[in-house]
Parts: C-alpha cells; sequence; structure tokens
C-alpha cells in the first residue's frame, strides 16, 4: 500500500512542507503544501531549536489544512554544513549463484561496516559507485545477475550526530519525527539533472539564502558533496552594511536591480534612492553602478569558493560534463555568464526541478529544488540502490502494468518537465539517444570507424543541454 509522505526542507529562509504519496500508478500525487519563514535557523543548521520548531509546526499546519490522511512518514532535508563523504567498498559470497536484492543489500551493508565512520558522525546515505561480479568490469545494476561474488564500493555521506539531533528535538518539540534525512544537495541533484546528466557527470550547486551546496555526479552516482558559508543573504547583509540602508530596502535592491552583466558605462548616471537606517524620513541616492559592485564581489567570491573546494578535493578534473546552478541566488540576471566565465568555459546552466502539477504550490522555481528532490528520493518508484540514513535498502518499485485505459481516471497530479527541459528532451531525441518507456535511457554506441566524430557528437550534446 502506498505510504502518506510527508516532506520538509528546512532552508534558512523558509520551511517548505509537503504531504504526497504515488497513486496507483506511482505517479506523485500532491496532497498539501505549506511554507512559513524560517527562525532558529543559520547556515544550514538548527540554532535556536524552540523558535525553529514553531516555524516548522506552521509550515506543517498549513500544508495539513487540504488534507485528512494521516502521515505515514517524514522526510527531512539536512544541509552539507557537518557533513563528511568517506568511500569504501566491500564483497560478498552469492550462495545460489542468483544475485538478489539480499546480496545487494549485504555487499552494501559491508562496505559500510568496513568503512571508517568518525565516532561523532552518523551515516545518512550509502550510495554505490559501482558494482562488480566475479572481477568483471563494473556492472550498472547487479540484480538478477549470475556470479559466485559480488563486490561494491560506495561513497557514504555522513553528518554530525549533534545537528541531527538538533533537527530531531526541534521537530519532537512540533509534535513529529524524523524519519529519513536526505542531504541538501543530493536532493537538489535529484530534482536538477536528467539521467543522461547524471550518467556522464554533472555538478548541481544550489545557492541559497546563508549556504551555497554542491554535489557531484558520474555514472549516475553521487561522488562527491561540499559546502560554503556563504549564501544571498549575504549580498543582503553587504548592501545594508555598505549602503547604509535597512536590510528589508537592501533585500528589494538585491531582487529588483541585482544584475552581474551590465557594464560600468551603462550604469554609470544611473541612481537609486535608498532610506537610512536610524532615519527613515531621509533617503540618500546611490549609484546603481556601485550597488552592482557590491553585489557582483560577493557572487564572485562564492563561486571561487566553490571551485576552490572542488578543485581541492581533485573532483575539478572530473567536471566535463558541466555545471547546473540553482536556488533563490541563482535568480540574479547573469549568474550563467559570471560561473561560466569562473568555471574556465564549462558548461553551465541555471535550472528548476522537475515540476509536478498540483493545485497548490508552483515548483517551477529555483528555490524548489531541495523540496522536489525528497518527494522524487522517496516517492520516484525507478529509484537507484542504496542504504538510506536508517541504513535500509532503498530499492526499484516493482510496478504491474495497468491498462492505458486506467491512466486518464486514475491520475490526480501530473509529473512533467518544464517546458525548456521537454525541449531539450526531444532535442537529445533528435540526437538518436534511444528513450525506454521506463526512465532507462541508453547513449547511442560509438562505433570504432567514426570514433572522434561520435566523441564530438556527444560532446556538442552535452554543451547543448546546458
Ligand atoms: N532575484 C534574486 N536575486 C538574488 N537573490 C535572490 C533572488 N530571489 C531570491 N533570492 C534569495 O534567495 C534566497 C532564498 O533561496 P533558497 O530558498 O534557495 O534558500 P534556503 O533554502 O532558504 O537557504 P539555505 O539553502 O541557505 O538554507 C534568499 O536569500 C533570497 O533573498
Ligand atoms: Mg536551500
Amino acid at each position: 500500500m502506498n505510504k502518506t509522505l510527508l516532506a520538509i526542507d528546512i532552508g534558512s529562509s523558509g520551511i517548505i512542507a509537503v504531504i504526497a504519496r504515488n497513486n496507483l500508478e506511482y505517479k506523485i500525487n500532491i496532497l498539501g503544501t505549506g511554507s512559513a519563514k524560517s527562525k532558529g535557523i543559520n547556515k544550514g543548521v538548527i540554532s535556536n531549536i524552540e523558535v525553529a520548531s514553531k516555524c516548522i509546526k506552521e509550515a506543517v499546519f498549513i500544508a495539513k489544512k487540504n488534507t485528512t490522511e494521516p502521515i505515514d512518514s517524514t522526510v527531512v532535508s539536512i544541509s552539507g554544513a557537518y557533513t563528511k563523504g568517506v568511500r569504501s567498498s566491500g564483497s560478498v559470497n552469492v550462495p545460489n549463484g542468483l544475485i538478489t536484492e539480499s546480496e545487494i543489500n549485504q555487499v552494501l551493508q559491508m562496505a559500510l561496516y568496513n568503512a571508517t565512520i568518525i565516532p561523532e558522525y552518523e551515516v545518512i546515505h550509502v550510495v554505490p559507485l559501482s558494482f562488480k561480479i566475479d572481477d568483471s568490469a563494473d556492472v550498472e545494476n547487479p540484480l538478477n545477475m549470475n556470479g559466485s561474488r559480488l563486490e561494491a564500493s560506495v561513497f557514504i555521506v555522513t553528518a554530525k550526530k549533534t545537528a541531527l539531533t538538533n533537527i530531531k528535538s526541534a521537530f519532537k518539540m512540533a509534535g513529529l519525527s524524523v524519519n529519513n534525512f536526505v542531504l541538501d544537495s543530493y536532493a537538489s541533484a535529484i530534482s536538477i539533472l536528467d539521467e543522461q546528466q547524471k550518467n556522464f557527470g554533472a555538478t548541481v550547486i544550489n545557492m541559497g539564502d546563508t549556504t551555497t551546496e554542491y554535489s557531484c555526479y558520474k555514472g549516475s552516482s553521487l561522488i562527491y558533496n561540499g559546502f560554503v558559508p556563504v549564501g544571498s543573504h549575504h549580498i543582503t547583509n553587504d548592501l545594508s552594511v555598505m549602503l547604509h540602508t535597512p536590510p528589508i530596502a537592501a533585500e528589494k535592491i538585491k531582487t529588483e536591480y541585482g544584475d552581474l552583466l551590465k557594464t560600468s558605462e551603462e550604469l554609470a548616471n544611473k541612481k537609486v534612492r535608498t532610506p537610512r537606517i536610524g532615519d527613515e524620513k531621509n533617503s540618500s541616492e546611490v549609484s546603481l553602478e556601485h550597488i552592482q559592485t557590491i553585489i557582483h564581489a560577493r557572487v564572485e567570491e562564492t563561486l571561487v569558493l566553490v571551485k576552490n573546494s572542488l578543485k581541492k578535493s581533485g573532483i575539478h578534473e572530473n567536471l566535463g560534463a558541466g555545471i547546473v546552478i540553482t536556488g533563490g541566488m541563482s535568480k540574479l540576471t547573469g549568474m550563467k555568464e559570471l560561473a561560466t566565465l569562473i568555471f574556465d568555459n564549462l558548461p553551465v546552466k541555471i535550472s528548476t526541478p522537475i515540476n509536478i502539477k498540483n493545485g497548490y504550490m508552483s515548483f517551477e522555481d529555483e528555490k524548489m529544488a531541495t523540496i522536489v528532490g525528497l518527494l522524487l528520493y522517496s516517492l520516484e518508484p525507478n529509484r537507484n540502490f542504496e542504504l538510506d540514513s536508517n541504513k535500509n535498502l532503498m530499492m526499484k518499485v516493482k510496478i504491474e502494468e495497468t491498462p492505458s485505459v486506467n491512466e486518464e481516471l486514475i491520475s490526480t497530479s501530473e509529473q512533467i518537465k518544464p517546458k525548456t527541459a521537454q525541449k531539450e528532451q526531444k532535442t537529445r531525441a533528435d540526437d538518436g539517444i534511444i528513450k525506454g518507456n521506463t526512465n532507462t535511457t541508453i547513449l547511442p554506441t560509438i562505433s570504432k570507424d567514426k570514433k572522434g566524430k561520435g566523441v564530438s557528437r556527444i560532446w556538442n550534446m552535452i554543451t547543448e543541454w546546458f
């Protein structure tokens, strides 16, 4: 039976709560949504349990207004602020010669057992990087394959126990319990990247309010995650301090005039009136050029910090397929151009998540990447194998074929890609990529005699996605 899920993104600027369940066709059906302004949460962690719990309660209260369905489980985003990634591997014998979900679970548990986890950290995800059967080449999905030995190498995300305990305490105070944690940047990648980007490799950067988090994908696996404690709130703060204007006015200036593209000559004569702190009756005139310089400096700094963090990790060498930026801060005009410059002309794209249509809230917004990722992580049937934060195996859901005549009758919510994504898929289909009737995507093979041409064709495709 399908369970009713409560997904909650606890962001620094806002809390978003969504109640959803799969319908009989395993399409995500949104039953209620709610949001509240965040208080008591800073840089991705709870700084005041009592205040944060009130905000969580408020968002959930609004979401519950439209549904009487009892909640079966709650999934919550966890910031990368206090996480550490660890690599490990394990192997198990396959007694009956046939690999089942049980052997996949065992090998992932073994890889986790072999890992060195720092005592004050707790496991959030155990994601397989690759499987091998009897020393074979990498196997994408070992289920139902034959062999006598199964090996797995994994990427393990761990989070500081105290950060998790504080979130649990805030939820408990709000009358809720947390069943599962999902890394914020992992959720963003799930909702932002398509199967081909995940497979070929891409980095998703979620630029939020007080944090910028990123996660790197390759071979359809999460391979790395990182965090920089800077976000759009810092731009507001810079404007407020440097222009001596209240934060509310600074926020308005940022969203109204923030533009990373304008040249100095264009801006030279333009002026903006801003109220003064403590002297509301008077206002001062500030040149737009000055405003743009303040904004530009902070965004540049944030992107350079991410680039340096990626470089330090060694992942930078693997960014061939490009970067996808999301989160509230990515709405700034010119973000794509500035990021392209900073990331040495790698393909850069600004993206909104997959839009799960519903009558309550639009998900077609950069700020929705995490919440949509939480829903897909928990309810998407075609998921990858991994161990979740309870160390339970997540596996693909076996969907029984339903007669097509039922389709229209049953589906009350429709999962669609944004228009741009639909267009992209069409382009990709035109490029000869075969799409199955499941979510599996098969890249065209490169024939030996046309190898060079094939590689450049794939590169052209990649640059088209961004
Ligand atoms: N047009 C815009 N230009 C710049 N910043 C913007 C724009 N629109 C919204 N923002 C900023 O985006 C931020 C909110 O984004 P988002 O919801 O992704 O963050 P969050 O999830 O609450 O925070 P975090 O991920 O850091 O915990 C706010 O700081 C807001 O000022
Ligand atoms: Mg966020």
